[in-house]
C-alpha cells in the first residue's frame, strides 16, 4: 500500500521536526508493505507574509484530492489581531471536517506514576461555534455565547472513543507495553448543571457506547470538575476520555502537563478516512534554529496518523522505538534534561526502529 502524506511544516521548529516525521515513516521496515509519497504544502505565518493567506486554497485542495493523511508542524500567530490572518489549523479542521481531536498522553512504563491515556475531544461544536453577541442593558453590556451540542456530533465522537479504546488493545498486543487491562472509556460532562446540552452529550455518548461492538469496553462517567481533580491525583486510572469541545480542550492541555514536556505530546485531527498528525506544541521561537527541538511529539503524531489510516502495526513499531529511547534515557533533548540535539534523538530512535 502506498500512502500519500502531505507535509505542512509551518513555522519555527515545525520546520525542524516535520522532517523527522518524514524520516521515521520512510524508515519503517519493508516487511510492513508500506510505501510513502510526500507532498510539500504551505501554511502559517510565513505563508501569510508571502501570499496574504495563512492557508492557501491549494493546500486544502491537494490534501482533499490527493492525500491519505498529513503531518502538520506548528504555526506562529501574531500576539495582536492582524487583519486577514486566522489560524490555519482551525480552518483546516473545519474545511476537512476533522471532527475529532485526539491526544494521547503517556509516560514510560518505569515512571513513578505511569500514565497512558488518550483524550478524545469533539472538534466542531459546543461553545466553539463562536456564535457570540453583546448587547447593552441597564446592567451594562451583556455578552452571550451559544453552546451547541448535537446528537450527531456527540454520537460520532463517542463511537470514535470506543473504536480507539478497542484499537489501543490491539496496539498493546502488538508490542507496546501498557498499564491498562480492559479498555475503558470515561465520558466527561457537566450534566448536573447543564442538563440539556451536556445532558444530551452524556445520554448520546452512553447510547453510542452501548453498541454491541463495544461489548469489551467498560464505560464510566465523570463530572468535568472532579475529572480535573482525579486527572491530577490519579492519572493512571484513565484509558480513553471523551469530552465536548471546551472541556476536551482544557483537559487535553492539562493532561499534557502531566508528562513533563510539550515536546513529548502528539495529537491527531481526525475525520472520515483522513487524519492530520500534529505535535501539540507551538513553533517555539525561543529555541528555533538551534537544532534542539524534541522530535518525539512529531514522531508520535506520525504514528497516531498511521493508526487512523488503519496501519496499527506500523504505529506500534514507532511507539515502541520512541518508548525504548525514553526508557533508556541516555539520548534526551534539553527539554527533558538531556543535551542531545534533535538529530541525535532522531538517529537513536531510527536505530531502535
Ligand atoms: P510553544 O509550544 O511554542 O512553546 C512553549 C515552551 O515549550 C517554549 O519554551 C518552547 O521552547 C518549549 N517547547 C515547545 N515544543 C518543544 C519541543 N518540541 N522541544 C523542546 N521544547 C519545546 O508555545 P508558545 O511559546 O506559547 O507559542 C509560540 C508560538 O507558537 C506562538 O506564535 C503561538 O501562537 C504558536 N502556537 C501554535 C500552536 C499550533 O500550531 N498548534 C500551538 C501553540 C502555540
Ligand atoms: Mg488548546
Amino acid at each position: 500500500r502506498t500512502l500519500r502524506i502531505g507535509l505542512i511544516p509551518g513555522d519555527g521548529i515545525g520546520k525542524e521536526v516535520i522532517p523527522a516525521g518524514r524520516r521515521i515513516l520512510e524508515a519503517l521496515p519493508a516487511s510492513l508493505g508500506l510505501k510513502f509519497e510526500f507532498v510539500h504544502l504551505k501554511a502559517g505565518w510565513e505563508t501569510f507574509e508571502e501570499q496574504g493567506v495563512a492557508l492557501p486554497d491549494e493546500t486544502v485542495s491537494i490534501l482533499k484530492s490527493d492525500c491519505d493523511g498529513a503531518l502538520f508542524g506548528a504555526v506562529s500567530s501574531p500576539t495582536t489581531a492582524v487583519k486577514g490572518y486566522s489560524s490555519p489549523i482551525v480552518a483546516l479542521r473545519k474545511r476537512l471536517d476533522l471532527y475529532a481531536n485526539v491526544r494521547p498522553v503517556k509516560t514510560v512504563v518505569s515512571a513513578p506514576k505511569p500514565i497512558d491515556m488518550v483524550i478524545v475531544r469533539e472538534n466542531t461544536e459546543d461553545l466553539y461555534v463562536k456564535e457570540e453577541t453583546t448587547r447593552d442593558t441597564p446592567d451594562g453590556k451583556v455578552a452571550e455565547a451559544i453552546k451547541r451540542i448535537s446528537q450527531r456530533a456527540s454520537s460520532r465522537i463517542a463511537a470514535m472513543a470506543g473504536e480507539i479504546a478497542l484499537r489501543r488493545q490491539k496496539i498493546r498486543a502488538a508490542g507496546s507495553p501498557s498499564i491498562h487491562g480492559r479498555p475503558l472509556v470515561t465520558i466527561t460532562h457537566k450534566s448536573n448543571v447543564l442538563s440539556q446540552t451536556d445532558g444530551l452529550f452524556r445520554s448520546t455518548a452512553r447510547e453510542a457506547l452501548a453498541a454491541p461492538r463495544f461489548g469489551d469496553v467498560a464505560v464510566e462517567e465523570q463530572i468535568v470538575d472532579s475529572m480535573v481533580y482525579k486527572l491530577f491525583r490519579q492519572p493512571e486510572a484513565y484509558d480513553v476520555i471523551v469530552a465536548p469541545n471546551l472541556y476536551g480542550d482544557i483537559l487535553s492541555d492539562g493532561a499534557a502537563a502531566l508528562v513533563g514536556s510539550l515536546g513529548l505530546v502528539p495529537s491527531a485531527n481526525v475525520g472520515e478516512g483522513f487524519a492530520i498528525g500534529e505535535p501539540c506544541h507551538g513553533s517555539a521561537p525561543d529555541i528555533q534554529g538551534q537544532g534542539i527541538a524534541n522530535p518525539i511529539a512529531t514522531l508520535r503524531s506520525a504514528a497516531l496518523m498511521l493508526e487512523f489510516l488503519n496501519e496499527e502495526a506500523a504505529a506500534a513499531k514507532i511507539y515502541a522505538a520512541v518508548d525504548s529511547n525514553l526508557e533508556e534515557g541516555r539520548l534526551l533533548s534539553p527539554d527533558l534534561g538531556g543535551s542531545a540535539k534533535t538529530e541525535e534523538v532522531v538517529q537513536d530512535i531510527l536505530r531502535r526502529l
